[in-house]
């Protein structure tokens, strides 16, 4: 089955749809994203990623060219005619095309943002195996730009994280900064000690992921404690349990940090549950 994509208010098989090369999503990484994820059909935390693609906009200026409710219908519109039952929907808007190369903004009222949205059918995706087993990561030195908390699509260096980890024999990296665990190449970062959630603290330098307050609401919910405060790898290390969050993972088990092994090298008694309570609920408020 092809696959319908949605390109500027067409949907379209995905070998029809086009964006021009002058793009500055192309050219200049000038565009912002949203990754959603969808179990049994239905869209996981919407309302976050819709509200967090709006403060991204506008953080850098840019228009949007959609609003909520018509998000969800293509939201919902890809799903249904991609037949995705588990997996992702991935969301980006970009300045525009101006017709040519020029690092000023274009005129917003003569260049038109470009929106693209695309399914990931992701069978399995709740039930993953590496949920299981856990995950490996490396920790790196985090040399991306000062603004994190905008979701933008310059991701270089997080994939170069991924393929030093790759390299190492391990599944993912931790970035350092300062001697603190800033996130995952693409994900929140947990540590978990005498039975306390500790998650770095919301600023500039990270992600504020729509899975992350999800997960720390729940927590607290659960009468978990959880600290919201820096970490260092050593701590890490010495941790009882880590884990990770994000759309497309949920919440994944750390068992080793840079070849030292955590707790007693499988997942522990923290993560596994809060992935329990965070898919079961999010699936009853899914949309
Ligand atoms: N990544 N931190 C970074 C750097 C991320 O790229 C992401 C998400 C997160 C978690 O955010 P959320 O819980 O809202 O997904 C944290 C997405 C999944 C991606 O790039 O594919």
């Amino acid at each position: 089955m092809t696959r319908t994509v949605y390109v500027n208010g067409d949907y379209l098989p995905e070998e029809d749809a086009k964006v021009s090369i002058f793009d500055r999503g192309f050219l200049m990484a000038d565009g912002v994203y949203e990754v959603t994820s969808v179990l049994g059909g239905k869209l996981i935390d919407f309302d976050g990623h819709a509200v967090r693609l709006e403060r991204s906009l506008s953080e850098l200026d840019m228009v949007n060219p959609t609003n909520k409710e018509e998000l969800l219908e293509i939201h919902r519109e890809l799903v249904s005619r991609n037949g995705i039952d588990e997996g992702l929907v991935y969301l980006q808007i970009t300045r525009g095309a101006p017709g040519d190369r020029d690092f000023v903004f274009p005129d917003p009222e003569t260049t038109a943002p470009t929106i693209v949205l695309f399914t990931q059918n992701k069978p399995g995706l709740a039930d993953s195996p590496a949920a299981k087993k856990g995950m490996k990561v490396i920790s790196i030195e985090d040399i991306r730009w000062g603004r994190r908390d905008i979701k933008t699509v310059q991701l270089l260096y997080p994939s170069m994280g991924k393929m030093m980890a790759k390299k190492a024999g391990a599944d993912d990296a931790w970035m350092i900064e300062d001697g603190f665990v800033t996130e995952g190449t693409s994900n929140n970062a947990y540590i978990v000690k005498d039975n306390r959630i500790i998650t770095r603290a919301l600023s500039n330098d990270i992600l504020h992921g729509i899975t992350r307050a999800a997960v720390l609401r729940f927590a607290r919910e659960a009468q978990m404690e959880v600290e919201e405060r820096s970490f260092t790898i050593e701590e890490a290390r010495a941790a009882d349990e880590a884990f990770i969050t994000s759309a497309s993972s949920f919440v994944m088990p750390v068992v080793e940090i840079d070849g030292t092994v955590i707790g007693d090298g499988v997942p522990g008694k923290v993560a596994p549950r809060l992935r329990e309570i965070y898919l079961d609920e999010s699936r009853k408020v899914a949309i």
